[in-house]
């Protein structure tokens, strides 16, 4: 479970940084060990990736296949360790990992309860979160299915729901709405909207150069650094 979140003490909010960064991550290195002896090697990933996310801040992660994304994310959330370099955020991280974390055996209820527990919520400002995702991101009819009986876009609902229940103060999402039908990708985009202006901050690793405009600011990542890149201008629609 926590692959979507930690808990943080309390008292660190997004108002409490006050313009400063909510995450900061500097000169991160991480290779992969590959192989077994003696055609062992190291293939390295990164090697010396920085990020800074700003309250109020939208910001998309971009790069081809295989160039590192997934793994810096799991870096700034901390489930990978890096080989150098240092993270640090303020407050609650959400997290939506590109393959969905869940237990195929709970429901979607059971999942929000889970993950409430962790995130130590008291049950009624679970519910109401709770309410709120399955309405917002429209599978309130599913809230009794087991995850092994849920489709790929309702599965990738649950998985986003799960790292926004907490409210984080930061939230890392990685290809989050590849899965969703059009109406839910708009109302994805209303969530971050809401977030941006709750001055909180978003990182989200996409693919699509149609919705570049919506970031507030693009990073790149390219031979394992990240360099700042203009968003395109808008499409004309
Ligand atoms: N657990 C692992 N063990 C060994 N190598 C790995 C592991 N995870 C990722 N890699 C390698 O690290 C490189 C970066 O992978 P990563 O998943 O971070 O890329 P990505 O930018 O997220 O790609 P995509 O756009 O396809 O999701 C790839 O060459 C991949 O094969
Ligand atoms: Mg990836």
């Amino acid at each position: 479970m926590t692959a979507h979140a930690t808990p943080h003490p309390a008292g660190h909010t997004a108002s409490a940084a006050a313009g400063r960064p909510l995450m900061t991550a500097s000169g991160v290195e991480k290779s992969y060990r590959r192989g077994i002896w003696p055609a062992r090697h190291a293939q390295a990933v990164l090697k010396g990736a920085n990020l800074e996310l700003l309250p109020g801040e939208v910001v998309g992660l971009v790069g081809e296949n295989g160039s590192g994304k997934s793994t810096l994310m799991k870096v700034l959330f901390g489930e990978l360790a890096p080989d150098a370099g240092t993270v640090e955020h303020v407050g609650r991280l959400g997290y939506c990992p590109q393959e969905p974390v869940v237990y195929e055996r709970l429901t979607c209820d059971e999942h929000f309860e889970l993950f409430g527990h962790a995130y130590r919520m008291n049950p009624a400002d679970e519910h109401t979160s709770r309410r709120r995702l399955y309405e917002t991101l429209g599978f309130t009819r599913y809230a009794g299915t087991r995850a092994d009986q849920l489709s790929g876009g309702t599965l990738s609902k649950l998985n986003l729901g799960l790292a926004l229940l907490a409210d984080p103060e930061v939230l890392l999402l990685d290809e989050p709405y590849a899965g969703f039908d059009f109406d839910t990708y708009l109302r994805f985009w209303d969530l971050v909207a809401e977030r941006r202006a709750a001055g909180r901050s978003v990182l989200i690793i996409s693919h699509f150069v149609v919705d570049e405009h919506r970031f507030d600011r693009i990073v790149q990542l390219h031979d394992g650094t990240t360099h700042d890149r203009p968003p395109h201008d808008r499409p004309s629609e």
